[in-house]
């Protein structure tokens, strides 16, 4: 009997829309590459006045509304986000603030796009101890903050976004039926921002050596992310003794469309199970999972006892898996 179940769901987008073709005229790069290697056609890009904390609160104020709970209910949020408002106190601070979520404990998580995954994984854990009874995660990136824009290796493929999900104790066979995560720092370099931290303090030579921009080994990732999201995947089918075929929904982060057709394609799913939004926003890092979920959710297309699987991975590198009975 699963102990926790979302009840609700929200997310955010800004308006501002970048085009492949728009990437055109600022790197070496064409909207037919860019279609072809990752799926995407265009991303949102935050306004000058916005900070993650902004899009987070917009995102998990949906999820509240849906859900019907008020902000003085909750009483646990997990942030998940790689680009916080600032580097001290933790995004989830400002969040609680913005959102009024006065009774709640707030912080953030690191797990790069798996945040969100993670986030979910603890807010199932936190309510099967028994300890809170409204917990709201919120994935949330600004990443056009960090990318460097003059690397077409990288900044082609990401975008703005917020997700968010409010889970609460489950009623009945509803609910979260397991998280499996996994992490492995021996490839934190394969994708990462070296600058700005305790290594690497920002100086004017890490800015001149762009030290505070993703730095990312593309083609390692890939091969990582195909390989540990089938395990992952496998992991939670097992677990819960289900075959691929039993699952109504994959519900993924969307970091390229031939990552997840190379993964579902081991599993023997159609894409038609596969909810998709990459094309529209790009890679979102630990947004895309609620986000997505939460279109499918406003879409109509979960209908009570649908199985949902899961999976995300990002830099760490950190990966896991989910099954949802919505
Ligand atoms: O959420 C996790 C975050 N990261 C990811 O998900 C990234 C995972 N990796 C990928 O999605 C893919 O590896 C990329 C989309 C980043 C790259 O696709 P690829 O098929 O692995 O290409 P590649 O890195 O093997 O590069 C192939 C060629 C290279 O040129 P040469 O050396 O063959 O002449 C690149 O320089 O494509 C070139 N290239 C580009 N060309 C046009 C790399 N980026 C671009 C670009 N436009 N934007």
């Amino acid at each position: 009997m699963p102990k926790s179940q979302i009840l609700g769901t929200g997310s955010y987008v800004p308006q501002k829309i970048l085009t492949n073709h728009d990437l055109e005229k600022m790197v070496d790069t064409t909207d037919q590459w860019i279609v072809e290697r990752t799926g995407i056609r265009e991303r949102r890009i935050a306004a000058p006045d916005e900070a993650s904390s902004d899009m987070a609160a917009a995102a998990g104020r949906k999820a509240l509304e849906m859900a019907g709970v008020k902000p003085e209910e909750v009483d646990l949020l997990v942030v998940g986000t790689i680009s916080p408002d600032m580097p001290l106190p933790s995004c989830a601070a400002f969040v609680q603030a913005k959102l009024g979520l006065e009774r709640a404990a707030a912080f953030d998580i690191s797990a790069a796009c798996a945040g969100s995954l993670y986030g979910l994984s603890i807010a199932d854990k936190f309510i099967s101890a028994g300890q809170h009874q409204r917990v709201l995660v919120i994935g949330v990136e600004l990443l056009s903050r960090v990318v460097d824009w003059t690397d077409r290796n990288s900044c082609v493929l990401f975008g703005d976004a917020a997700g968010a999900m409010l889970v609460g104790p489950s009623q009945g066979e509803r609910g979260i039926l397991s998280t499996h995560l996994h992490s492995d720092g021996r490839l934190a370099e394969i994708l990462c921002i070296p600058g700005g931290g305790s290594r690497h303090p920002t100086s004017e030579a890490t800015v001149k050596e762009r030290l505070h921009y993703v730095h990312m080994n593309g083609r390692e990732v890939y091969k990582v992310a195909v390989r540990s999201l089938s395990d992952a995947f496998a992991e939670a089918l097992a677990f819960n003794g289900l075959r691929p075929g039993d699952l109504q929904h994959v519900v993924a982060h969307q970091a390229n469309l031939r990552i997840l057709e190379a993964v579902l394609k081991r599993f023997d799913i159609p894409m038609s199970r596969c909810w998709l939004n990459l094309e529209k926003y790009g890679n979102t890092s630990t947004a895309s999972l609620p986000m997505t979920l939460d279109e499918a959710n406003r879409a109509g297309g979960l209908k009570a006892g649908d199985l949902i699987g899961m999976m995300a991975i990002g830099g760490g590198m950190a990966w896991g898996s989910g099954i949802v009975r919505w």
